[in-house]
């Protein structure tokens, strides 16, 4: 039985210019990660469900437990010390540690410290996602906002946490995906799932169908072709969507499939937001051997323009993903 913190240090060897501080990182969000943990597992009984009445810069109404989350896994990185700032769904603005500690560490994280927070209030699997970028400007200065506008191909870490049936903490350092299931008896996450690979493709679909009407064209195309009887290639798909990217990712990893929270006519950049949804879950995408792309590009060489900033967003086994984008690229 090898422990998340152990796999880690065993790994440490992955970065040549290894110091130990992103094993340090990691130890904070696993840390993190536990006391969120903890109070879902009792939202039922603790008043910890329902809204704040307060609003997100993205106009979502915040719910207790995202701003919790948010402020567990801030404060456990700035104590940790090996992280110079944060960007967060729930902060307007980046957060610079501008402690002598922080401002002499050299990563940056960006976080959503509760996906799928419209499920927590009915029992329903939730995530926190995390993508982590060595900063660029100095260090022993504050962070600048160029330290987060940073494409995804330059992340150096990235991962989730799922609580659901079960807690684990799936993560890559660009070096496979591997997961870890927490022991809720001990606290202690241990290695479950080892160099995860998606397969090449599967039988689920995901994606929100009630804006059907609204999809562009080649989306439309695609979940028709979902559902065509055609048992040689398993199809119809089984239609899933959870609601949660986090779970509906998590189930496509190990079972193979997709997802996809395309452009809308009202909302042409979709929903998920590139640098705290879309790149880090791209990331384990392709370390997994799938796929993530806006149906026309690739997720992790958009080049940022804002720390909120939203896109389409597919993902998932890459035969599925490039079928869609080729009725994409046909019907444009
Ligand atoms: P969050 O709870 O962090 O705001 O993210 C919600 C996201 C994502 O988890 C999910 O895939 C999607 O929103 C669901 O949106 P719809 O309800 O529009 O389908
Ligand atoms: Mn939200
Ligand atoms: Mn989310
Ligand atoms: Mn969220």
């Amino acid at each position: 039985m090898i422990t998340l913190g152990e796999y880690i240090i065993e790994k440490q060897h992955d970065f040549p210019e290894a110091s130990g501080e992103l094993t340090g990182l990691l130890g904070a969000i696993r840390l993190a990660s536990k006391i969120v943990n903890r109070e879902i597992n009792k939202a039922g009984i603790a008043n910890i469900i329902g809204a704040t009445g307060i609003e997100n810069i993205q106009g979502e109404t915040q719910q207790k437990l995202d701003l919790y989350a948010n402020d567990k896994f801030k404060q456990a990185l700035e104590a940790r010390g090996e992280v110079c700032g944060i960007a967060s769904e729930e902060e307007d603005d980046f957060v610079s540690f501008d402690s002598e500690r922080g401002m002499n560490s050299k990563y940056v994280v960006l976080m959503d410290p509760l996906d799928g927070s419209t499920n927590i209030d009915v029992n329903v699997s939730v995530g926190t996602i995390f993508s982590i970028y060595r900063r660029i400007s100095p260090v022993g200065t504050p962070v600048i906002l160029e330290d987060f506008l940073q494409p995804g191909v330059k992340q150096v870490a990235a991962g989730y946490v799922i609580y659901g049936s079960s807690t684990m903490l799936v993560y890559t350092t660009g070096n496979g995906v591997h997961g870890f299931t927490c022991d809720p008896s001990l606290g202690v996450f241990y290695l479950s799932h080892e160099n995860m690979q998606q397969p090449k493709s599967g039988k689920c679909y995901s994606i929100n169908e009630g804006n059907y009407l609204k999809f562009p064209l080649g989306v439309k195309k695609y979940i028709k072709y979902c559902q065509e009887i055609v048992p040689e290639d398993n199809r119809p798909y089984t239609s899933r969507y959870i609601g949660s990217l986090v779970a509906d990712f998590h189930r496509n990893l190990l079972k193979g499939g997709i997802f996809m929270y395309p452009s809308t006519a009202q909302a042409p950049e979709g929903k998920l937001r590139l640098l705290y949804e879309c790149n880090p879950i791209a990331f384990l995408a392709e370390q997994s051997g799938g796929i993530a792309s806006t149906g026309t590009q690739r997720i992790m060489e958009i080049d940022p323009t804002a720390l909120h900033q939203r896109v389409p967003f597919m993902c998932g086994s890459a035969d599925m993903v490039k079928t869609a984008e080729q009725m994409i690229a046909d019907n444009p």
